[in-house]
């Protein structure tokens, strides 16, 4: 497992926009971000970065609650909020879920078609949260969507949130040149720990075997059960 602790959230988030942009420096074009709390900080300091904003990045959304885009859950909402603050970048794209189509099914088979349209062949680089659960993007335990291989997004339904989300597939984010996964915070701590030794939860199903960067904070670290 390739670990980075960082002493703070703060440390960890610079060095992941670091390797962010060193990826993009190198070649990276299209890259596919998460949601959830820990890397909006994140997403704000890019935002903030012209020379990020003048690359030629296709930014693609990992996952998405089923929600509006202006509702607070919304991470297209969010992303839009803190890395496109300044509005998209001309030379940039920006492919989310449309939730508004009101039909988990659909949307999802419409992100394929748009992913398809736009000539993406893969993910350069794809950020990655871990749930307390051991999921990541929307792949929840014991979920359907943990199985499906032939497509590059699925509608979910997750029976512990009774909601619906959409999301890339594992078989997409494996695929990925490169995944980084931000991990902070106690809590993250014991599901970290069943993750070094070797259980087999979403998170472990999405990366193991595959090129991935862990960015953990020292209280998740040392907190692990
Ligand atoms: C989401 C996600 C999800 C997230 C993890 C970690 O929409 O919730 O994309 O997979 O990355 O739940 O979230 P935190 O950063 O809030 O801990």
């Amino acid at each position: 497992m390739n670990l980075r602790i960082f002493d703070s959230v703060d440390d960890l988030l610079h060095a992941a926009a670091r390797t962010l942009q060193q990826r993009v420096e190198g070649g990276a074009r299209t890259i596919a971000i998460s949601g959830g709390s820990t890397p909006k900080p994140l997403y704000e300091q890019l935002g903030r970065s012209d020379a990020m904003r003048a690359m030629p990045i296709t930014w693609v959304v990992v996952d998405e609650r089923y929600v509006p885009i202006d509702d607070p859950q919304s991470n297209a909402g969010m992303i839009q909020a803190t890395l496109f603050a300044g509005g998209i970048p001309a030379g940039q794209r920006f492919l989310r879920f449309q939730t508004e189509l009101g039909d988990p099914a659909r949307t999802a088979a419409e992100f394929e078609r748009e992913w398809k349209a736009a000539g993406i062949a893969g993910l350069d680089v794809v950020l990655l949260g871990m749930g307390d659960d051991g999921h990541t993007a929307s792949l929840f335990p014991g979920t359907d969507a943990l199985a499906v291989e032939d497509r590059i997004a699925t509608a979910v339904h997750v029976a512990r949130l009774d909601s619906w989300r959409v999301t890339l597939t594992r078989p997409v984010l494996r695929a990925a040149g490169l995944r980084m996964v931000l991990a902070a915070g106690e809590k993250k701590g014991p599901v970290l720990e069943q993750v070094r030794a070797g259980a087999d939860l979403p998170i472990a199903a999405v990366t193991r075997g595959v090129e991935t960067w862990w960015f953990v904070d020292r209280a998740a670290a040392s907190n692990a059960a």
